[in-house]
């Protein structure tokens, strides 16, 4: 699949949003979406953004900002090939978004719609960006960590290879042109 499903459309959470049936085979991230995106959106802790067609959910992501800091890195020198910039100026963190959540339903799994939403999270912000994000990052799942690998995501660092959520980014300039 090289397009979205016919006839789907994303639409931005409101308070007043009708939730429609979704299930991404998820308990935490079906019930954060029936059950606390709205409370995020109104407390500004999070937008949430929902991939639907007139009958169902398709898919749902949430974005918050974030920064990339030396302390998140292992080492010194991994930290200044990554924020080498051509200005050669040294920067302490990276600005950045991170997606708290990420689901796509179990009917429209292995279809390639999960990568097309990554996709359409970079274009939010390499197209007519309002604000500057070097950075895509995600507390990703063990289970969902070859879908972060195959869609360009590395690991920060080797510090939570144990843990059950895995810190990795996507920076942003990979995707252009610009200097
Ligand atoms: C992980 C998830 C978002 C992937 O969405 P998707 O639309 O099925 O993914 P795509 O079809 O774009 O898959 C692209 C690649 O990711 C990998 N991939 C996707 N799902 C995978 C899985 N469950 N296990 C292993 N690899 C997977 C595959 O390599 C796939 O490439 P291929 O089709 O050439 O084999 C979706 O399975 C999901 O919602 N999972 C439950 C919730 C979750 O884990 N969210 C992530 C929270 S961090």
């Amino acid at each position: 699949m090289t397009s979205f499903p016919a006839g789907s459309s994303f639409t931005r959470l409101t308070s007043d949003y009708q939730f429609k049936p979704f299930n991404c085979g998820d308990d935490d991230l079906n019930d954060f979406l029936l059950n606390d995106s709205k409370s995020y959106t109104r407390k500004l802790l999070a937008a949430t953004y929902i991939l639907e067609n007139t009958t169902e959910t398709i898919a749902f992501f949430s974005l918050l900002n974030d920064k990339i800091t030396a302390q998140d890195v292992d080492s010194g020198n991994q930290w200044k090939k990554l924020f080498k910039l051509t200005t050669g100026k040294n920067f302490s963190s990276h600005p950045a978004v991170k997606i708290g959540r990420l689901g796509i339903s179990n009917s429209f799994k292995g279809q390639g719609i999960g990568s097309m939403v990554l996709d359409y999270i970079n274009g939010l912000f390499l197209t007519n960006h309002q604000t500057g994000c070097r950075h895509i990052t995600v507390d990703a799942y063990g289970a969902s960590l070859p879908f972060y690998l195959k869609n360009g995501f590395q690991f920060l660092t080797r510090k939570d290879e144990d843990k059950a959520t895995r810190l990795m980014f996507l920076d942003l300039m990979t995707l252009t042109k610009r200097g």
